[in-house]
């Protein structure tokens, strides 16, 4: 059993913890801690963790199956790995820069994302994270009204249609497959009762939250917009910032994040990989 220390971040809003190998398999002591306290801060990051591929899959293993990765292709010899990766010249967004929970148009989006950094730049090049759930609790009485009960549709459109990734830029480093599969909708609880903790979280996104069900489309897009704004009030922002064979792990049934760019002419690669969650349940479903 490690000696785990915890130093959590304003709000219990992600902590980085130390004292734990993982380039070793997790004891079952270990692997429990570890889980509570991902569920507890949402956001964990492992600074010093050289991992190798290997080392990164058997971790994300600890946690559940492998999720599935779609659109974008996976490391060759290791298919649960996406390298995210920019280059030097590269003149593209980075790759998810924009608000977003991993996959929210999946029936069943992934429980947890796991980042590890390989090349970090010198300059810019973060991770932010936004709290669903301090965003939910806070949320003004009217827009709670407003949302009472009701589902958002989820698609993957906008990155990954044809039309929506040849409006993205041309993005050379990594290998990006659109496909109309794209234009299938989920249609998730826009308040989400996390599986495991039983905690209410705001659950939707700017780049896969595409409109409210059943709800007039200029009034969907206005309410949108406003629990939007809500929701990237600094006060829930987690300004992650890497070193390299850093590891985070973050819950995408609670949690938003969104890659920073600010390293023009610097390289950036990491390596990702998901764990399989369920389909997102409302709250008078937890049990
Ligand atoms: C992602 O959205 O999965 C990538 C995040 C990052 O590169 O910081």
């Amino acid at each position: 059993m490690s000696d785990i220390q915890v130093s959590p971040h304003a709000n219990d809003f992600a902590a980085c913890i130390r004292g734990v190998n993982l380039r070793a398999a997790l004891c079952q002591t270990d692997a429990e801690r570890i889980r509570a306290l991902w569920l507890r801060y949402q956001v964990l990051y492992f600074p010093d963790q050289a991992l190798t591929h290997h080392q990164l899959e058997r971790f994300t293993e600890t946690f559940g199956a492998y999720g599935h990765d779609p659109f974008v292709t996976a490391m060759s010899g290791h298919r649960h790995i996406l390298e995210v990766r920019r280059e030097p010249e590269e003149d593209v967004v980075p790759f998810g820069s924009s608000w977003h929970s991993d996959w929210s148009f999946q029936a069943a989006p992934p429980s947890a994302t796991i980042l590890h950094s390989k090349v970090i730049p010198p300059i810019g090049g973060g991770t932010h994270f936004a709290d669903g759930i301090r965003a939910l609790a806070t949320l003004p009485v009217e827009l709670r009204r407003a949302i009472h009960g009701r589902c958002a549709i989820h698609s993957a459109r906008r990155p990954y249609s044809h039309a929506g990734y040849r409006a993205g830029g041309r993005r050379t480093s990594m290998k990006i497959v659109p496909s109309d599969d794209a234009w299938q909708t989920q249609s998730h609880p826009i308040i989400r009762a996390h599986p495991e903790s039983g905690r209410d979280a705001l659950w939707i996104n700017p780049v896969y939250t595409i409109a409210i069900d059943d709800m007039d489309p200029s009034e969907s897009a206005d309410l949108l917009a406003r629990l939007f704004q809500h929701m990237l009030q600094a006060e829930f922002i987690y300004k992650h910032c890497w070193e390299e064979n850093m590891l985070v792990m973050w819950d995408n049934r609670s949690v938003m994040h969104c890659a920073q760019g600010g390293y023009a002419g610097h390289r950036r690669v990491m390596h990702r990989t998901t764990v399989a969650g369920t389909v997102p349940i409302r709250p008078e479903e937890f049990s």
